[in-house]
């Protein structure tokens, strides 16, 4: 079992395993634990509770993002309460990032909060959203507009659990991947990584898929351990973020049907384009244009900016009309910098 753990704190905890069930010596010596999955991962549950039956409940939980609401932590805090869950419980949460906040959630209202712990299940969730401990649900039309952040035990991270996920959903947590080697490439994982995404057929069992998400969910524990709340370099993994919140605003609005990561991916182009607009970057548009493309992902928006700019004001870290745009100076370094939707948008439509 490899671990990253990052000095002294808990943020940092990243376990890896070949199968969810190599989670057990993890639990060993917890009295209770109580169990939310995904329920389309009925089988890897109960594989779970085959090796670990001390389990004392297992709930399973729709996952779409309609479902990602209040009623589904009400659904979690009764079956928790009707277990009898005491403060000492630790809820395990197996699934996709939807599942994931929305337990983690759950388990920090729960009595105040109780410990919970993340088996992510795919690529989106195994590199960020089972990392770094921001829970929450979508209200009024915004995406986790209700949440906090309480930072779970462990992430038990298996490359090997991708092999049975849906191209377009892989695809979606592959802008994510990309994503965080273009805030820190190491050793020019970034390219690395552009390749391994073209190169047809994936081996997810293998060691350099392995690695690769490792090294990813390690740069985001490393990100989140030295800033948990988002007051400086947390900013940083937001990078795409703010526009691809406005798709997925506008996509909602109308009826599309856009992915977070698609949104991500066609927002990542859209901060490239102002950076280079701004003067901060040159060519940075075009040439990660051309990688994206390369490994499938989509990178235009459908939606102009001045059609974004609405949803991008409301947008929950928006602060006094100013939004934290993260930028883009090189791959493997960014920066944020506080501009009103007004002036992002003059730069990026003047000719
Ligand atoms: N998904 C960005 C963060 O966890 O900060």
């Amino acid at each position: 079992m490899t671990e990253i753990r990052i000095e002294g704190k808990v943020a940092g905890r990243v376990v890896g395993g070949a199968t969810p069930t190599d989670v057990v010596p993890l639990l060993e010596g917890e009295q209770e634990v109580f169990l939310v999955y995904d329920a389309h991962l009925a089988p890897a549950a109960s594989a779970l509770l085959e090796a670990f039956p001390a389990i004392r409940s297992a709930l399973a939980l729709e996952t779409s993002e309609e479902e990602k609401n209040m009623d589904s932590v009400l659904l979690i805090a009764r079956s928790l309460l009707e277990a009898g869950a005491s403060r000492k419980a630790l809820l395990l949460a197996i699934g996709g990032g939807i599942t994931t906040d929305v337990a983690g959630f759950a388990a920090s209202v729960y009595k105040r909060g109780i410990r919970y712990a993340n088996i992510p299940t795919t690529l989106l969730a195994q590199v960020d959203a089972g990392i770094g401990g921001k829970t929450g649900v979508n209200f009024e039309d915004y995406k986790n507009m209700l949440g906090v952040i309480v930072q779970p035990v462990f992430t038990f991270v298996c490359s090997s659990l991708l092999a049975t996920l849906p191209r377009r959903e892989f695809l979606s947590g592959a802008s994510e991947l990309l994503k965080t080697f273009l805030i820190e490439d190491r050793d020019g994982r970034y390219g690395r990584t552009v390749s391994l995404l073209s190169s047809g057929s994936p081996d997810f069992g293998s060691d350099i898929w392995q690695e690769t998400v490792f090294e990813a969910a390690s740069v985001k524990a490393g990100i989140v351990s030295r800033d948990p709340y988002e007051h400086g370099e947390r900013r940083k993994l937001n990078l795409g973020h703010t526009f691809a919140h406005a798709i997925e605003h506008e996509a909602r609005l109308r009826g599309d049907d856009i992915t977070h990561g698609e949104a991500v991916s066609m927002g990542i182009l859209l901060s490239a384009r102002l950076s280079d607009r701004l003067g901060l970057s040159k060519g940075m548009e075009g040439r990660l244009r051309q990688d994206f493309l390369q490994a499938g992902l989509p990178v235009e928006s459908p939606y102009p900016p001045e059609v974004l700019a609405g949803a991008m004001e409301k947008d929950k870290k928006a602060e006094g009309g100013f939004v934290h745009f993260v930028l883009l100076e090189d791959i493997g370094r960014v920066v944020v910098r506080d501009l009103s939707v007004a002036m992002a948008l003059k730069a990026l439509t003047d000719n």
